[in-house]
């Protein structure tokens, strides 16, 4: 039968037929239902984390909302019974057009943490983006990778010693490129986290990259990492100190006594972003390497194209989740006008409020060549572990290849804006 060569109709027929051969799945397959039952496994400053946004969250509403200003018009007898999902970036082929985000802090979300995305995005061949702000360090994770592909997402450090060495072992890890996320050279204005006076970094988490790394264990222990006096000792202060001992490498007990995990927050927070960024700085990334460099957080056509003059292969259109300016333009709208500026001299990727198949299919119509998923991995992996992050890459995996082909596309160049209107 045609239709069996569809990945959708075998990823269907599993979940319905799944628990009659007692094979139950993990995780919902609604976006609302899996946030939901994300939610009720997490602590609530790890939802705060990741579910919030900047301000009053207008611009994560509308990185939603705008989708609907497009509508998908389906054609009919296409002979669709065979359908391609692959694309071409930089030279490699992926089997769909979607990757998985850099996420910080994954340990919150589940113990195994970035290890287990590593080896579920591995499974499923589909490229996990290594997050600077990873629990678990890039090294280790490629370790359970095999040959499948990966990228890093690098913020550059006020230490170009550090941005160097974490291309280096980028590199030698064998990401495919690097992505330079430049809109959050500061942290955005998020109330949730705010309000429950939370943030992971201060307590040791989310800086695996950082306390693996040599020359940032040698800016540990120069002027930028002094150690503050001691902290006065209170029941959160006490709480934090453990953490952070849980948190850094090496022994508990050891770390407990030893001023090393504090003076890592401390040198962290000193050096992981440099705010007086400029254009004029991408020369010096450029000449690091020969590895292919995306600017993430791209949302004016005029950027797109000082992107591309300063010799970057790529750019993602992306408002990092709603999480940096709220009241900035949605992800979904800015891409339009971009695409036509770009024009297809370097590949456009796209993140932020892509929660569904039919989601993915606009953007590649609007000019993305692929999109990445964040938030849903990220609750997939709270309930289910990586078992939860490969259903959550299997269902959208599906959703996008049945959109595709229910609206009358064989592969993906043939999804373009005339499949579209506009409303
Ligand atoms: C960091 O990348 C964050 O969005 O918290």
């Amino acid at each position: 039968m045609a239709s069996e060569k569809l990945f959708s109709r075998e990823r269907q027929t599993n979940i319905f037929l799944g628990s009659l051969r007692g094979k139950n799945r993990t995780i919902p397959v609604s976006f609302d239902k899996l946030r939901e039952a994300a939610k009720k496994k997490m602590s609530k400053e790890t939802y705060a984390y990741i579910a919030g946004s900047a301000g009053r969250e207008v611009t994560k509403k509308s990185n939603r909302t705008d989708f609907n200003q497009w509508k998908i018009t389906p054609r009919m007898l296409n002979d669709v019974s065979e359908c391609n999902t692959e694309v071409s970036l930089f030279g490699q082929r992926y089997p769909v057009p979607f990757l998985l985000a850099p996420i910080g802090v994954l340990d919150m979300a589940h113990p195994d943490a970035d290890l287990a995305v590593a080896k579920a995005s591995a499974e499923e061949n589909v490229p996990f983006v290594f997050s600077s702000q990873a629990s678990v360090d890039m090294e280790a994770c490629s370790s359970v990778m095999g040959d499948s592909p990966r990228w890093f997402q690098l913020y550059w450090s006020t230490s170009n010693d550090l941005v160097e060495s974490f291309v280096r072992r980028a590199e030698l890890c064998g990401c495919e490129a690097i992505v330079l996320t430049l809109d959050t050279t500061m942290l955005g204005w998020r109330p949730s986290d705010l309000d429950l006076d939370y943030l992971p970094f201060l307590r040791g988490r989310g800086i695996a990259q950082y306390t693996s790394d040599p020359v940032f264990r040698e800016l540990m222990n120069t002027s930028l990492g002094d150690a503050d006096e001691p902290p006065k000792l209170t029941w959160n202060s006490i709480k934090a100190l453990i953490k952070m001992a849980k948190n850094y490498p090496g022994g508990f007990w050891s770390n407990l006594v030893s001023e090393d995990p504090r003076r890592a927050v401390k040198t962290f927070i000193e050096c992981y972003s440099r705010p007086s960024l400029t254009w004029d700085d991408l020369s010096f990334l450029r000449s690091l390497t020969d590895l292919p460099i995306l600017l993430k957080g791209i949302l004016n056509t005029n950027d797109a194209r000082k992107a591309i003059e300063r010799n970057m292969d790529g750019i993602i259109v992306s408002n990092h989740g709603g999480r940096q300016v709220d009241g900035a333009v949605s992800a979904i709208e800015a891409l339009s006008d971009i695409s036509k500026e770009v024009n297809g001299d370097i590949p456009i990727l796209m993140d932020s409020g892509i929660r569904s198949g039919s989601d993915m299919f606009k953007a590649i119509a609007l000019g993305a060549d692929a999109v990445l998923l964040g938030r849903p991995y990220t609750y997939a992996l709270a309930i289910a572990g990586k078992q939860g992050v490969q259903e959550v890459i299997q269902n959208y995996r599906a959703d996008f290849e049945l959109t595709m082909a229910l609206s009358g596309c064989r592969s993906v160049d043939e999804i373009n804006v005339d499949r579209l209107q506009s409303v």
